[in-house]
């Protein structure tokens, strides 16, 4: 969303105007030239399982290097059906209701030009994941805000339904939520569902982080719900699940109208996607049940940890359900608001956070509240802390 600090480039299209730089490219290039610690884009800093790369590099030398078909290659989409049976017991159609992405970015660039006209409403969770802003606007749709709050950060179910007008035309879902970490409740679910149902709305949902839910809480798709298979184009990537986020794999599934509608916007944005890359992840969506425990159980110890130092310097921690990502309130270290905290940071003392008021419209909702990854080693999470604890008591030069 808008930076203040990065012009408008003179010939840049009115649609897109106001939006900026993404912030994560910001922060990252603010952390390479300060060498901060970087707790500010989403990225782990180990690597996906050794097997599924080489699953990749074999398929890479046997020849599997030309365009793959363009709803991706029969093995992966057959995984991906399998893993909605095997994870949510839904029955998917790998022929018909599966389309491979160039990650769950193009998807929902992909749904949202395909499903919004001009001046139609999507109803979206705000803090809002960067792109979505930039999607809705390329497609010349209104967002309209459903904002969670601090301490919880839950869904205000009375305000959803008021939020829907004759213009609404798509609900834009993310759970578990990034930045705020909030895995929606089965009340908060069946909510939407009720509303979409109702109204008769698409919804679009981002699942990208459905195997990253921690206390034993479990993720469930919207799509289970009743009436909401035929309405929903349910999106996810293997980049969070297993740390191969370069990779940029990934996927839509629904019933067949609407991953044919998708369809209609994804052929003309990238046609097909890293041929070599999908039998791999077909064979990683196969791993077995030890493996996905694994994978949020480790992640539950990164998050404590953070959540632990960052308490102990005095922050109000929110802690999350889910996801890669803490958000903190930093008034308590004297700042009022998380962006100039953001832009000092990196010089004050080497580490790198992202401020939540440009994932927001209402941004005085966002103004305190800064989010920190936690998908790092915890060497770096430590080192994070360590540096952090200069500034403890200081505030704001
Ligand atoms: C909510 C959400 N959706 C989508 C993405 C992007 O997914 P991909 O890398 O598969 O395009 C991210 C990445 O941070 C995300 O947090």
């Amino acid at each position: 969303m808008a930076d203040a600090t990065v012009p408008t480039p003179a010939r840049l299209a009115s649609r897109l105007h106001g939006l900026g730089t993404t912030i994560f490219a910001e922060m990252s290039a603010l952390a390479l030239e300060t060498e901060s610690v970087n707790l500010g884009q989403g990225f782990p800093d180990v690597d996906g399982p050794r097997e599924i790369v080489e699953v990749a590099v074999s398929a890479m030398r046997n020849g599997r290097n030309q365009y793959a078909p363009g709803m991706g290659v029969p093995e992966l989409r057959t995984a991906i059906a399998d893993h909605q049976k095997r994870f949510y017991g839904l029955s998917v159609d790998p022929t018909r209701e599966v389309l491979v992405t160039t990650g769950a970015t193009e998807a929902v660039a992909a749904a949202l030009l395909a499903l919004v006209d001009p001046g139609d409403e999507v109803l979206a969770l705000e803090p809002y994941y960067d792109s979505y802003v930039a999607c809705i606007a390329m497609a010349g749709g209104v967002r309209v805000p459903l904002t969670l709050r601090p301490p919880d950060f839950r869904l205000d179910v009375d305000a959803l339904r008021a939020a829907v007008t004759d213009r609404t035309r798509l609900m834009l879902v993310n759970t578990p939520h990034n930045p705020t970490g909030t895995v929606l409740t089965d009340d908060e679910l069946r909510a939407v569902a009720q509303v979409a149902v109702e109204h008769d709305l698409v919804v679009v949902t981002d699942e990208v982080y459905e195997h990253l839910t921690f206390d034993g809480l479990a993720h469930r798709p919207l799509a289970t719900y009743p009436g909401m298979w035929e309405r929903t184009a349910t999106i996810s990537s293997a980049g969070k699940t297993f740390s191969l986020t370069g990779w940029k794999v990934g996927w839509v599934t629904g019933p067949e109208d609407l991953v044919r509608t998708v369809m209609m916007a994804k052929q003309f944005m990238t046609y097909t996607s890293g041929a070599p890359l999908q039998p791999a992840i077909a064979a990683a969506l196969a791993m077995g049940d030890d493996f996905y425990a694994g994978v949020s159980a480790a992640l539950q110890d990164k998050r404590d940890r953070l959540c632990a130092g960052l308490s102990d310097l005095g922050l109000e921690v929110f802690v999350p359900q889910g996801t890669y990502f803490v958000t903190t309130d930093i008034r308590p270290l004297g700042y009022d608001d998380g962006l100039s905290f953001c832009y000092d940071l990196p010089r004050r003392c080497g580490v790198v956070a992202i401020p939540h008021e440009v994932f927001y419209d209402d941004k005085e909702a966002g103004r305190p509240l800064v989010r920190w990854a936690f998908c790092k080693r915890h060497e770096v999470l430590d080192e994070a802390v360590a540096r952090l604890s200069t500034l403890a008591g200081h505030g704001p030069d």
